[in-house]
C-alpha cells in the first residue's frame, strides 16, 4: 500500500476500505507517515467526509492504536458522559457525583482545557491536594468504594487521536465530522464503559455552531456508539450563551459545589438533571428518562450527591473543607466589572468570546504548555433575556494580572448584544437521538 494512493483515492471521493484506515492510522501513529501526507489526507477527509463504515473503521483503528481499558471488576451498569465543548461547562463535575448517589458507577476520564473550551481535570485541580493522575488500579478501586472517580486520561487511550488532534488544530481540520466522531468516539469506547451519554453542543461556542450540523454530529455519533455494542444517548444543548454563571476554574468548582447544595443556575441543573437522567436509565437506575429525574431532584434535594463529591475529593487526596467552605478555593487578587452601556434585553452572550476573554485572564491555555490560573475567571450577571439598564452590572471580572485585562474587559464587553425587544430563548435541549430515534423540541 502506497500512502499517497489513499491519499487521492480520498481526494477523488472513493470510500476507503478497513485494511487501508487501519493502515492510515497505525502508520501515522507509529511515526511512519510524515505530517505533509497525514495533512493531505486529513484535507481530503474534510471536503469528501466518510460513509457510516469508514467512520466505523477509523473510530476502531484509533481505539486499536492504544488499550482499551477493562472495568468489569466494577459491579453495575459503568455509564460514561462526554460533552463536545462549551465554555463555562461545570456539568461533569455535579454530574458524576449525582449519578453515584443514584447507584450507577461513574469511571470517568475527562481532559484539560484548550483554547476557549475548559478542561475538568483543570477545575479539579483548584482543590487542594486533589490528584488526577492515578494508577488504573487506584481508580478502578475508588469507583469501588465511593461510585465516582475522575482522572486525566491514561496514555494509552486511544494515542492515535493526541498526534491527529495536534495535527488538525494546525491544518484547519478541526470541524469534520467524521474526525470528530472518530476522536470522541475512540477515547470513550477505550475508556471501557458499558453506555455513553453524549451532549452534543451548537452555537456561539461550540465546534457545531449550526443546529443542523450538531443534530447531524448527534446522530452519527449514536449510530457509531450501537454499531459498536454501546447503548448510546445524545442530546443537543445550545450553547449560545455561556452555561451558568462562572467561567474560570475555581468560580466553576464553587458553582459545582451549588448545584450540589440544591441551588446554583437553573441551565446549569436542568442540564445536569437531562444528562442524569439518561445515565440513571441506561445505568438500569431509572425505568425511563422521567423516573430519573425525579430521582436525581430528590438526591440534590437530600444533599446525597453533595457528601458523594467529598467522598470523591477524600479518596482522590483532595481538601473536602473546601465543599463546605469554597471561600477556601484559590481566588484572585482583584474584581471589576463591566457595565451595560445601552438600556435593553440581553439578545446574546457569544460564548466564544467569553471563553477568549476569560483566556487572556489567565483562566485558559493559549498553547498546550501554557500555565493557567485557577482563581480567575468571569461571573455573569446578566443572561439572555435578561433586562438591563445603563451602568448596570453585565458580568464580574476576577483577575491577578492586570497585563492582559483591557483586552479581555473588551472581549467580554463585545460578547453581549443588547437589544430593544425582549428575545425569544430557544430551549437548552434541543433534541435527544436514541435507539429510538429523533426528537426535537417542538
Ligand atoms: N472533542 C474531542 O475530543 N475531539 C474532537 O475532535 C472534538 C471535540
Ligand atoms: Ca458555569
Amino acid at each position: 500500500m502506497r500512502f499517497c494512493d489513499l491519499i487521492i483515492k480520498k481526494r477523488n471521493g472513493l470510500k476507503l476500505s478497513e485494511k487501508e484506515i487501519d493502515y492510515v492510522i497505525k502508520e501515522f501513529d507509529e511515526g511512519e507517515i510524515p505530517d505533509y501526507q497525514m495533512s493531505a489526507m486529513l484535507m481530503s477527509i474534510y471536503f469528501q467526509g466518510m460513509d457510516i463504515n469508514e467512520i466505523k473503521y477509523l473510530t476502531m483503528a484509533m481505539v486499536n492504536s492504544g488499550k482499551i481499558i477493562d472495568l468489569s471488576s466494577i459491579p453495575g451498569i459503568k455509564v460514561d458522559k462526554h460533552s463536545t465543548g462549551g465554555v463555562g461547562d461545570t456539568t461533569t463535575l455535579a454530574l458524576a457525583p449525582m449519578v453515584a448517589a443514584a447507584g450507577v458507577p461513574v469511571a470517568k476520564m475527562s481532559g484539560r482545557g484548550l483554547g476557549h473550551t475548559g478542561g475538568t481535570i483543570d477545575k479539579l485541580e483548584s482543590i487542594k491536594g486533589f490528584k488526577t493522575e492515578l494508577s488504573l488500579n487506584k481508580f478502578i478501586d475508588i469507583v469501588k468504594k465511593v461510585g465516582a472517580s475522575i482522572i486525566s486520561p491514561t496514555s494509552d487511550l486511544a494515542p492515535a487521536d493526541k498526534k491527529l488532534y495536534a495535527l488538525r488544530d494546525v491544518t484547519g481540520t478541526i470541524e469534520s465530522i467524521p474526525l470528530i466522531v472518530g476522536s470522541i468516539m475512540s477515547k470513550k469506547l477505550a475508556a471501557g464503559a458499558d453506555a455513553i451519554v453524549l451532549d452534543v453542543t451548537t452555537g456561539s461556542g461550540a465546534f457545531m455552531q449550526e443546529y443542523k450540523d450538531a443534530l447531524k454530529l448527534g446522530k452519527i455519533m449514536v449510530d457509531i456508539g450501537l454499531e459498536l455494542g454501546k447503548e448510546t444517548v445524545a442530546v443537543v444543548s445550545n450553547m449560545d450563551e455561556p452555561l451558568g454563571f462562572a467561567i474560570g476554574n475555581s468560580l466553576e468548582v464553587k458553582e459545582a459545589i451549588d448545584i450540589l447544595e440544591n441551588r446554583g443556575p437553573k441551565d446549569l441543573r436542568n442540564l445536569c438533571l437531562v444528562l442524569g437522567a439518561h445515565m440513571l436509565k441506561l445505568g438500569g437506575a431509572a425505568k425511563n428518562y422521567e423516573e430519573g429525574r425525579s430521582r436525581l431532584e430528590k438526591i440534590l434535594k437530600e444533599g446525597t450527591a453533595f457528601n458523594k463529591f467529598k467522598e470523591m475529593i477524600a479518596a482522590q487526596g483532595g481538601n473536602t473543607k473546601v465543599v463546605d467552605k469554597p471561600e477556601l478555593l484559590p481566588s484572585a487578587k482583584y474584581c471589576t466589572k463591566i457595565k451595560a452601556d445601552i438600556n435593553g434585553y440581553i439578545q446574546k452572550i457569544d460564548s466564544r468570546l467569553i471563553g477568549e476573554s476569560a483566556m487572556l485572564l489567565g483562566a485558559g491555555r493559549e498553547k498546550k504548555e501554557s500555565e493557567i490560573d485557577l482563581s480567575v475567571g468571569i461571573i455573569l450577571k446578566r443572561k439572555v433575556g435578561n433586562k438591563v439598564k445603563i451602568n448596570e452590572d453585565l458580568a464580574e471580572v476576577y483577575y491577578n494580572d492586570s497585563e492582559k485585562l483591557k483586552e479581555a474587559k473588551n472581549k467580554l464587553f463585545s460578547s453581549f448584544v443588547i437589544g430593544d425587544k425582549k428575545p425569544k430563548k430557544l430551549p437548552l435541549i434541543l433534541a435527544t437521538i436514541s435507539q429510538e430515534g429523533v426528537k426535537e423540541w417542538e
